[in-house]
């Protein structure tokens, strides 16, 4: 994995201070676009009401709650771009209870797809190419910790 450089934190730094700030719609847009890319992540989400379409899933209170949770990831991740590794415990314990609620380490890299997705048709003009890079470069840290933890709860069960 590279390391984030100086102009990559500040480039994610400078794109998120809007988009942070309004992070339901923006995590709407994100997921929208993933159950474009994979309908089949629909029926990993059951709540109450059953995501049987992308408007039934942001209909939800619930989903939107874990719309707000996955901000909130990418968020802590922004304000620790100088100390990534101090999130690793709780990224290898999200990435245990993604194991254990179905959700393979492909869709994780999905996730970053609609990630970009959302950022491209949010930032316009101001999404480039060092951007998107920088944007991968910090994703990718978060989904091999989670991807860890993936792994480690798949072995116990298999135990
Ligand atoms: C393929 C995509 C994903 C699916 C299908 C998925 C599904 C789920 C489900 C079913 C839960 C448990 C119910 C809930 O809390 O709503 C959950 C919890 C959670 N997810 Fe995801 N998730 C995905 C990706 C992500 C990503 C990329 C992040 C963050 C970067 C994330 C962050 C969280 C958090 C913070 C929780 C709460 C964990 C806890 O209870 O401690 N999810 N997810």
């Amino acid at each position: 994995m590279e390391e984030l450089s100086a102009k990559d934190k500040e480039l994610i730094r400078g794109s998120w201070e809007s988009l942070g700030k309004n992070k339901v719609p923006h995590g709407v847009i994100m997921f929208s676009r993933l159950f474009e890319l994979d309908p089949a992540l629909l029926s990993l989400f059951r709540y109450s009401t059953n995501c049987d379409t992308t408007q039934d899933c942001v209909s939800s209170p619930e989903f939107l709650e874990h719309v707000t949770k996955v901000m909130l990831v990418i968020d802590a991740a922004v304000s620790h771009l100088d100390d990534l590794p101090s999130l690793e415990d709780f990224l290898l314990n999200l990435g245990r209870k993604h194991q254990a609620v179905g959700v393979s380490t492909q869709s994780f890299a999905v996730v970053g797809e609609a990630l970009l997705y959302m950022l491209q048709r949010s930032l316009g003009q101001a999404y480039t190419a060092p951007l998107r890079q920088a944007w991968l470069s910090m994703y990718g840290v978060v989904v091999a910790a989670m991807s860890r933890g993936w792994a480690e709860n798949g072995e116990d069960k298999a135990d």
